[in-house]
């Protein structure tokens, strides 16, 4: 199959073109500055002749979209929004234009439109959209606006020859350098890996090799459209998670950080907080339904493994 990845030279694309060439299948990524020979330029807001691309493409994953691992300036925010907002448009712009639409158009979303809570797990039938939750920063609500109107421009697109899946995806956890996995184990080996701010916040996450399962089952699996969560079945509170990724790396002890703490250590690593404290409840509800089974349902079995590659050097 051709599969089209729209950003796809960062963190998530760069697996996933791994696995899928893995497959035998043609990939071709966009990007604003081309350095292999499968990049085709595009500038994620207007059409050009990259949209060629798309015409008989099999599938198209867009994953474009300004890092969100920054500080939340008034500037980068725009960033952030403008760039998924305007790279879905105009995939669907492309889409509607080809002569031979791709029969499936995955666009990236987030597990962030959630609601911050504890007490449930947000599925996409009966979970709750954040955006007015009490007793948060008010700021956190644009992260759920960016995912909203992410999807909401992917919904309007005219494209009736393709089906439209919204991924709603956790941080996907894969032994890439600077990847989200990466930068924990990092703080753990520095003896940093305990609770932030009491720990009892949870994080949704997704194994890569579960991610590019759940990737090509959504592409395989006619019917399937809309929002659809990637995550895993079991989060957990994030002091869980840092004992586990404390037992996968062999260290004893992680420092546990006061909420005052792990903003000054967010400052020094030019991210914002809401990465870290923000309760992702998220559970994949459709996948499930639809017969999908994790290789990697449990946070414990998927730190072992990619610790394990990662010192072995199999990536
Ligand atoms: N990583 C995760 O765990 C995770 C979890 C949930 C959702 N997501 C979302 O999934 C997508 C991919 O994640 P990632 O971690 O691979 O992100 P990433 O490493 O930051 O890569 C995103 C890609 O988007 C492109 N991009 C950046 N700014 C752009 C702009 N202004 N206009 C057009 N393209 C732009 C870049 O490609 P070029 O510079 O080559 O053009 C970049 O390689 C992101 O939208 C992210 O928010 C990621």
């Amino acid at each position: 199959m051709k599969y089209v990845i729209p950003g796809g030279t960062g963190q998530v694309g760069t697996m996933l073109e791994r696995a899928l060439r893995a497959d035998g299948h043609q990939v071709v990524v966009l990007t604003r500055t081309p350095t292999a020979p499968h990049h085709v330029a595009w500038d994620g807001r207007t059409l050009g002749a990259w949209a060629e691309q798309l015409d008989g493409a099999d599938a198209v994953v867009n994953l474009a979209g300004r890092t969100v691992s920054c500080r939340y300036t008034p500037e980068n925010l725009r960033q952030m929004m403008d760039s998924r907002v305007d790279s879905a448009r105009v995939v669907g712009e492309a889409i509607a234009a080809a002569a031979r639409p791709p029969r499936v158009w995955l666009q990236m979303s987030t597990a962030t439109v959630y609601a911050h809570r504890f007490d449930a797990p947000n599925d996409e039938a009966d979970g709750v959209i954040g955006g007015t939750e009490p007793g948060v920063p008010d700021y956190w609500e644009y992260s759920v606006r960016i995912a909203r109107n992410w999807e909401a421009e992917q919904e309007r697109a005219a494209v009736p020859g393709t089906r439209k899946v919204a991924l709603r995806a956790a941080m996907v956890f894969s032994p890439d350098r600077g990847g989200v996995f990466d930068v924990l184990s990092w703080l753990v080996r520095l003896g940093l890996g305990g609770p932030v701010a009491g720990g009892r916040q949870y994080v949704s996450w997704i194994h890569e090799r579960d991610f590019v399962r759940a990737v090509r089952f959504l592409v395989e699996t006619e019917g399937l459209t809309g929002p659809v969560n990637l995550a895993a079945p079991n989060p957990l509170p994030q002091r869980e998670l840092m004992r586990a990724l404390r037992r996968a790396n062999g260290v004893p002890v992680g420092l546990p950080a006061t909420r005052w703490m792990a903003e000054l250590g967010a400052f020094a690593l030019r991210t914002d907080t809401e990465l870290l404290l923000k309760s992702r409840r998220v559970v994949p509800g459709r996948l499930l339904d639809a017969g999908f089974a994790f290789d990697f349902p449990h946070c414990a079995d998927a730190a072992r493994e990619l610790v394990a590659r990662r010192r072995s050097g199999r990536i």
